[in-house]
């Protein structure tokens, strides 16, 4: 139950208040949901006004999140882009727990807070910084590029960061500037192989997976394709390759959206996490969603009675204390060079290694790669 939600009913004022909310959402949330999620959507707006925050939602939120309170909704690049821009003074992170910690790195003296602190990722759980440095070990002097989910201490470790909206980018930027044949990407096996597809870099991969995407399988895709063959279908770059050699496009979650949005096909069908059709819906009134989606049980830690538990609380529970913690680890030693000019100066040092980055460049310099 929502804090102080006693005082929050279904009013005619709540009602004309959420009116448009209600628009987006509903042939996606019922009349008797409705009833419970309107009041907290207007109190959660308003106390976003009172205390100058802003919530960045991620593309796999609820609708009711999506459309009703998120500020800026998008990918991990973008909230991260927008993260860096904001003037507020609260940021709260509809999205998991490497979310937050990015904001935090990027907004060091802002207060982040992440609703559930439960909201991990089987990505970022996969893999330690302790593994890192083993892996370096074991492939001195090739650079080492971490998926922006991961921990702050983990991209402390790295060279570069990416996102699966640039990673075949900044794998290349990674070989280029360290002058190597060869890049680690850490962690995700499938984004590594899916890249591997697409340049002629030597990627040396870790076995961490998305408990979500993992899940799907070619069968899966001629299933779908018999099923639906009129249908485009659309798939996130951590599914496995023999998933992504079947389907009709492959890109991040608002690549995906992008797609639909711009196409408007008659029939999609999205192999991600089941939030992104419900959400997409709006923008596309035409098109029939067909649905073997996954759940992400992380993001769906995140409802708005925790959002608004977290603004009206401010301190306590929503606090992103282990983000305070490991932005500190991350940021190390203050660099007062421009962000651009450190985003884009030379990963190689005199002695022909890389230096080692730091997650604050690492993040920026991930927000920056196109
Ligand atoms: P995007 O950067 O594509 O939004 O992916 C984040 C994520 O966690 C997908 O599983
Ligand atoms: Fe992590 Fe996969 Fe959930 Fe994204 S969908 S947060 S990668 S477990």
């Amino acid at each position: 139950m929502a804090v102080g939600s006693a005082a929050l009913e279904f009013t005619p004022d709540v009602e004309a208040l959420t009116a448009p909310v209600w628009e987006k959402v509903r042939t996606r949330v019922t009349p008797i949901e409705w009833r419970l999620h309107a009041p907290l959507i207007a109190e959660i707006n308003r106390l976003k006004r009172e205390k100058k925050a802003v919530i960045l939602a991620h593309n796999y939120m609820t609708p009711e999140i999506f459309h009703g309170v998120g500020d800026f909704v998008g990918d991990s690049l973008g909230l991260a882009r927008e993260a860096a821009k904001t003037p507020a003074r609260i940021i709260v992170q509809a999205g998991v727990q490497f979310m937050a910690e990015t904001s935090k790195v990027l907004c060091p003296d802002k207060t982040v807070l992440i609703p559930d602190l439960r909201a991990g990722c089987s990505l970022a759980a996969s893999i330690t910084a302790a593994d890192v440095r083993l892996i370096k070990e074991r492939y001195p002097g090739v650079p080492v590029v971490t998926y922006v989910n991961t921990t702050a201490e983990v991209k402390a470790e790295a060279d570069l960061c990416c996102t699966s909206a640039n990673a075949v980018q900044v794998v290349e930027v990674a070989a280029r500037t360290a002058g190597s044949d060869r890049v680690i990407l850490l962690p995700d096996e499938f984004l590594a192989r899916n890249v591997a597809r697409q340049t002629s870099v030597r990627i040396v991969a870790w076995a961490g997976r998305c408990e979500v995407h993992e899940r799907f399988d070619a069968d899966d895709i001629r299933q779908v394709r018999e099923a639906w063959p009129n249908a485009e279908i659309l798939a996130h770059p951590e599914c496995p390759t023999e998933v992504l050699e079947l389907v009709d496009f492959a890109g991040s979650t608002s690549a995906m959206s992008d797609y639909v949005v711009k196409r408007q096909p008659r029939q999609v069908v999205l192999i991600t996490e089941c939030s992104m059709a419900d959400n997409i819906a709006a923008e596309a009134p035409a098109t029939e969603f067909l649905r073997p989606c996954n759940l992400c049980p992380h993001m769906k830690r995140i409802t708005l009675e925790n959002i608004h538990e977290a603004l009206v609380r401010e301190r306590l529970r929503g606090r992103s204390r282990a983000g305070d913690h490991r932005a500190r680890a991350a940021r190390g030693p203050t660099d007062d060079r421009p962000a651009a000019s450190r985003a884009a100066g030379p990963l190689r040092s005199r002695q022909g290694a890389p230096p080692r980055r730091r997650g604050a460049d690492l993040i920026r310099f991930a927000a920056a790669a196109a």
